[in-house]
This record gives structure tokens, C-alpha cells and sequence, in this order.
């Protein structure tokens, strides 16, 4: 079966990046002049996925507003005669189809994917967490929806973690099937190093089985005294087949201020307009801390 719908929980305080998410959804804060949810939006749809449900919560209206028509803006682009920024804010508008859900408590990320239940029925569905940015040739979840296609279960995005960063992660207990592939036997949620049974962490990205639904509905609390998504993917993977994949790709946690500022620099690099200026400013920078 196809993967025809994501969801992108998106209903998180943004504690980590204080101040500046005290009034606004921390999913609006531009890498240099696009906000992070944009990239995640972006991503889904290069991997073939349309609909797509965003999980919310107060104070989120600024990712709604984003991806809606902009009608005075527009109009106020067309009169100035600024044809680019108005194609741009139009494309936005129509980027993908959206639907919106508020998780009325923040009760943990297992129970916002619970939330997406009646959207996504009874087929497999991709996941992806905003505060993973991932650049690669081939979009990440298409390279999750690629392995789907061969070995169909549930399929979560892996990559290799120094021991420190181990607690930061969902860790996998696994056995390798190929190069890149593992099939679960076990996780745990954000293990001690001397715990971890590997250092193989899961990141944002992830195509579900809708066995989970049920699971994460009999799930109790866990760690933090939050419904782990991971918890509900442990039983599942005694049911069902559940592989890792490390994927190709640089990835960023833009939800941490280094993995943010790493993020916006090389992005930065990346751009045709800014790129050349900005690589010669670090440079020079970089020659006078000497
Ligand atoms: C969540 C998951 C964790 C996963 C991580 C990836 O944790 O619970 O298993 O490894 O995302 O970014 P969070 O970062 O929301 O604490």
C-alpha cells in the first residue's frame, strides 16, 4: 500500500529556543528567510505525499496563517509591481493539503500521533518531526518510502550518534539485514551511554504501520511522564516488522540552538544569492580570530 498521508506534530512549547518562542510557534523561525516548518512541508511533498496533518496547539495560528492566502499581502505585492515575492508568497499558499488538529494538552509525541487516528485510518503513514532538518539529494522520507516499497512495515530513520548524544534519542536494538538496514528487535527512549543497547538513533522521520493506533492507545505514560511514540513502537515490533535505515543525508536539530546556527550557516553556503559573500566574510572572519 502507498503512503498517501503524513503527519507533522507541531504542538511543542519551544522551551529550548526562550525568548524568541514565548509569542511565536517555534516551527515559524526562518533558516536565514524560510521558516523551519516550511522545509519539513517541502519534504513530504518531494516524497509524493499531499495531505499532510499538522498537529497543534495554542498559540500556533502563525503556521496556519502561513500556509493560507495572503490576500492583502498579495494585493500589496501586485500594486508595488514585486512579481517575484508575489509568485513566492502564492506558492506557499498552495503548497500542499493541509488540515489542522489541536492536541488539546501536551501529553508527548505518542499521543499526538494518536491524535491523527480518524485522519489516517487504516494505512501506512509517514511522520515527520520539525526539529529535524535533513538535506539530501533524495528526500529522506522518500528514501524511508523506497525501502517501504521493498520490505513493507514500519520504517524509521536511523543514523550513527556519538556515545554522549545517545540520551538524546530514541536508541535502537537491532540486528543489521544489509548495508543501512536493520531490523528492530528493541528501543529504549533516551538511554544513559552505559544503557544504550547501540548507538544507532532514530530521528524525525518515520513510516507507520496504523497497527500503531491501537497500541499507542493502550500505551500508559513513560518517560517524562509523557505517551512515547517509542513505547508504542517497542510492542509493535514484537508484532510486525519494524526496520531502521540509515539514511544519505546531513541532518540538522534545528530545535537546538548549535544544531540552528550549524543549520543557517550551511544553508547560507548553499545559496546562490548569499553564498560567495557570505563564505568570503567567514573566511575573513575566520583569518582575524587568527
Ligand atoms: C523524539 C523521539 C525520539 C527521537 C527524537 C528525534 O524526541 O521521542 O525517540 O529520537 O524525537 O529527534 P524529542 O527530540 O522530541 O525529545
Amino acid at each position: 500500500m502507498k503512503v498517501n498521508k503524513a503527519v507533522i506534530p507541531a504542538a511543542g512549547m519551544g522551551v529550548r529556543f526562550l525568548p524568541a518562542t514565548k509569542a511565536q510557534p517555534k516551527e515559524m523561525i526562518p533558516i536565514i528567510d524560510t521558516p523551519a516548518i516550511q522545509y519539513i512541508v517541502q519534504e513530504a511533498l518531494d516524497s509524493g505525499v499531499k495531505d499532510i496533518l499538522m498537529i497543534t496547539g495554542r498559540g500556533k495560528y502563525a503556521i496556519e496563517d502561513h500556509f493560507d492566502k495572503s490576500p492583502y499581502l498579495e494585493e500589496f505585492l501586485a500594486d508595488k509591481g514585486k512579481e517575484d515575492l508575489l509568485a513566492l508568497v502564492r506558492e506557499i499558499g498552495s503548497l500542499a493539503r493541509l488540515h489542522y488538529l489541536r492536541q488539546k494538552e501536551p501529553l508527548g509525541l505518542g499521543h499526538a500521533v494518536l491524535c491523527a487516528r480518524q485522519f489516517v485510518g487504516n494505512e501506512p503513514f509517514a511522520v515527520l518531526l520539525g526539529d529535524d532538518i535533513v538535506r539530501s539529494k533524495r528526500p529522506c522520507l522518500q528514501q524511508l518510502m523506497d525501502l517501504y516499497a521493498e520490505m513493507p512495515g514500519t520504517i524509521l530513520a536511523v543514523t550513527e550518534v556519538p556515545p554522549e548524544d545517545v540520551s538524546k534519542y530514541g536508541i535502537l536494538d537491532a540486528e543489521p539485514l544489509r548495508d543501512g538496514v536493520y531490523r528492530v528487535r528493541d528501543m529504549v527512549e533516551k538511554p544513559r551511554p552505559e544503557e544504550a543497547p547501540s548507538r544507532l538513533a532514530v530521528i524525525g522521520r518515520y513510516v507507520i504501520s496504523p497497527r500503531i493506533f491501537p497500541i499507542l492507545a493502550a500505551t500508559p505514560p513513560g518517560a517524562g511522564g509523557e505517551i512515547q511514540l517509542t513505547d508504542a513502537l517497542r510492542v509493535l515490533c514484537r508484532e510486525e516488522p519494524v526496520y531502521g535505515l540509515i539514511f544519505k543525508g546531513r541532518r540538522y536539530d534545528v530545535g537546538d540552538k548549535l544544531g540552528y546556527l550549524k543549520a543557517t550557516v550551511e544553508f547560507a553556503l548553499d545559496r546562490p544569492d548569499l553564498g560567495p559573500e557570505f563564505e568570503a566574510y567567514l573566511k575573513e572572519l575566520v583569518g582575524e580570530m587568527g
